[in-house]
């Protein structure tokens, strides 16, 4: 599944993606389109691995479309009475859509007047059926326990709609296209991620016998860290914490000694001297670096012991591109601690109970 992503991520963008007019299409939200267009904020709601997509989501949609939108967890929104006003636009994200968490939010937002839509996987499930309107994400079926290519589908599902609220609300048809032009490139940029196979099995034979793992980026590759490190834990069992990079002064840095490897996902962005110097500050207490950075960056190996060299693409897109080393660095460490990656312990693919 983890090499299927160029064409699952492809199969996300068919005939939707309108390079020539810089936007998208997207039939499903057709219905609803003044709904969101008139919408104050947005919320999404969503768990697990969804729930790290609704965080790269928010990042996109503020970003880009300048809408205010807040992520909850869905076992945390259903029990917290949560404000919820009938002009409000709440998307549900799930890779099943049978998650009972994500399904007792929709009826909670449901229940408040709320539009509630689904960016859903799974055609004609229950989360699928009782939202209002919504975009499959077309990643086909996922059977791995770990989500992984429903992931990605997600965010390129999510950025289209980022990009055609943009549109609405003021976006240069200039810089649609520039956009535009940068999401048609993802699948191909996956493909030559997938390239640095070789170079993580090397990497993970060095770590195998680590105990925890510390997985930094900030702005939308916060959730990318977020998401690496449950990867993580679910099929290797190492613990594992992702956190915002600046974040690691304020608790985390404590951690850092010879024996700590910490991931950094460090794209030439506009926050990429912060990182940075992030980066610096685990150097400095001899912790062992590991970054995701960009083909071009001519800085970094100074710094880190290990790079993993990534294509450059937009940062609101770039978790897409940057998650794929991260999911190869869990697959191999499963298998070389001979783990099932498929079938972690404790684990069901869709979480039916509370
Ligand atoms: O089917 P859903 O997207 O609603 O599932 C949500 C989570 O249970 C799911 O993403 C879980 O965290 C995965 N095991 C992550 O790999």
């Amino acid at each position: 599944e983890i090499h299927e992503q160029p064409e699952s991520i492809r199969n996300s963008l068919r005939g939707r993606l309108l390079l020539k007019e810089g936007s998208a299409k997207l039939g499903g939200l057709e219905p609803v389109m003044d709904k969101i267009l008139q919408a104050k904020r947005i919320i999404i709601t969503a768990c697990g691995t969804s729930w790290h997509a609704a965080l790269v989501g928010k990042f996109m949609l503020e970003q880009l479309a300048r809408i205010p939108v807040e992520v909850d967890y869905a076992s945390e929104f259903r029990y917290r009475n949560p404000i919820v006003r009938p002009d409000d636009v709440v998307f549900v994200v799930s890779q099943s859509g049978e998650t009972a968490d994500s399904l007792a939010a929709l009826r909670e937002a449901k229940s408040k007047g709320a539009t509630v839509l689904g960016i859903v996987n799974v055609v004609g499930s229950t989360i699928a059926r009782e939202t209002a309107a919504g975009v499959y994400i077309h990643a086909g079926p996922e059977i791995g326990v770990a989500s992984t290519k429903a992931f990605t589908s997600q965010i390129s599902v999510l950025s289209l709609i980022a990009l055609l609220l943009a549109r609405h609300r003021g976006m240069s048809e200039e810089q649609g296209k520039l956009l535009a032009a940068d999401l048609h490139s993802l699948p191909d940029k996956v493909q030559r991620v997938l390239q640095t196979t070789d170079q993580i099995k090397y990497i993970v034979e060095e770590f195998k016998h680590v105990h925890n793992f510390l997985y930094l980026g900030r702005g939308s590759n916060f959730p990318t860290a977020l998401e690496g490190a449950l990867k993580l834990k679910e099929i290797s069992y190492i613990h594992a914490e992702g956190y915002p990079a600046a974040e690691m002064k304020h608790g985390p840095i404590a951690l850092i000694d010879e024996n700590m490897p910490v991931i950094f996902i460090v794209p030439k962005d506009a926050i990429y001297e912060k990182v940075l110097s992030n980066v610096q500050e685990v150097k400095a207490r001899k912790g062992r670096i590991i970054a995701v950075a960009n083909e071009d960056d001519t800085e970094i190996a100074r710094l880190a012991e290990f790079v993993i060299r990534v294509p450059r693409t937009y940062s609101y897109f770039g978790p897409v591109v940057n998650s794929i080393p991260l999911q190869l660095i869990a697959y191999y460490m499963a298998v070389a601690r001979g783990c099932n990656v498929d079938q972690p312990r404790n684990l069901a693919k869709s979480v039916t109970v509370e």
